[in-house]
């Protein structure tokens, strides 16, 4: 498969401290990645250079078939270009049904133009009922999303950014705050979303990581310890010592 991002050789300091530390990795078209590591690892760090929120002090990062340099882009410029990303806190309007916060995001994918003389017509509709199924919220398309479960505005939030079509979906620890059963239907709705674009999910919750049944990067001091299978990256010496805190 080939490559869809490539960091390599970043790092950066915050007052002297090397949050990320000559990091590299690379992810795949439609792959499914879980990168998981202790507090403090860099992990939403690196998720902050990838969308432009935060400029390294060293390295490359490159997207997409031409290999295009997301250094050089702003923030809007990265996520126009299909990165898009989940931040832990749901950002749903709350007084707008679940059809309408999606419609909304649709709306946003067509570009700033186009929202003032959008009317959605029945392919939008259909877009809408697709993406509802997609995040297990059919049944709830004309409910509040204020009235919506923690899980479920979690899901909703997903749908949005799939409305956009991204290329890239990156994910900040999904499962936090939701059940079991919960994180379950999460593991489902990112496995499937990985069909068609690279996902990158950052998570905690072992169990939700061995669902997901992807190839594990652990992060550790800003740069990567081990990569592999989650039963690979779980019996490995250096990732066990960091986690007993040895
Ligand atoms: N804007 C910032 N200014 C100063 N220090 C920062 C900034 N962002 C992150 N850090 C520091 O960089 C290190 C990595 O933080 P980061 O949030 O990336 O870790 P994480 O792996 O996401 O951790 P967690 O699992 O707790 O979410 C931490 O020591 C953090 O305090
Ligand atoms: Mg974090």
């Amino acid at each position: 498969m080939s490559t869809l991002l490539e960091v390599s050789g970043v790092s950066v300091s915050f007052d002297g401290f090397k949050a990320i530390n000559n990091l590299s990795f690379q992810i795949a078209e439609r792959e499914l990645r879980a990168v998981i590591g202790p507090n403090g690892a860099g992990k939403t760090t690196f998720m902050d250079i990838i969308t432009g929120k935060t400029r390294p002090d060293e390295g490359r990062v490159t997207y997409g078939d031409k290999g295009a340099s997301l250094l050089s882009m702003s923030e809007s410029r990265i996520a126009q270009a299909g990165v898009g990303r989940k931040f832990q806190r749901p950002t749903v309007f709350e007084d707008q049904s679940v059809a309408d916060n999606l419609m909304m995001a649709l709306k946003k994918a067509r570009g700033p133009f186009s929202v003032l003389a959008f009317r959605p017509d029945e392919e939008d509709h259909a877009k809408i009922a697709k993406l509802a199924e997609e995040i297990g919220l059919s049944g709830a398309l004309h409910r509040k999303s204020g009235e919506l479960s923690h899980g479920q505005k979690q899901w909703l939030e997903i749908g949005m950014l799939l409305a956009q079509e991204p290329r890239l979906l990156l994910v900040d620890e999904p499962a936090a705050g939701m059940t079991p059963t919960e994180r379950e239907h999460t593991t489902d709705i990112l496995r499937e979303a990985a069909r068609t674009r690279a996902v990158v999910v950052v998570e905690h919750d072992m169990e939700f990581v061995r669902r997901l049944n992807c190839k594990v990067t652990v992060l550790h001091e800003g740069s990567v310890l081990a990569e592999g299978s989650i039963d690979y990256v779980t019996k490995n010496e250096k990732v066990i010592d960091v986690y007993l805190g040895r």
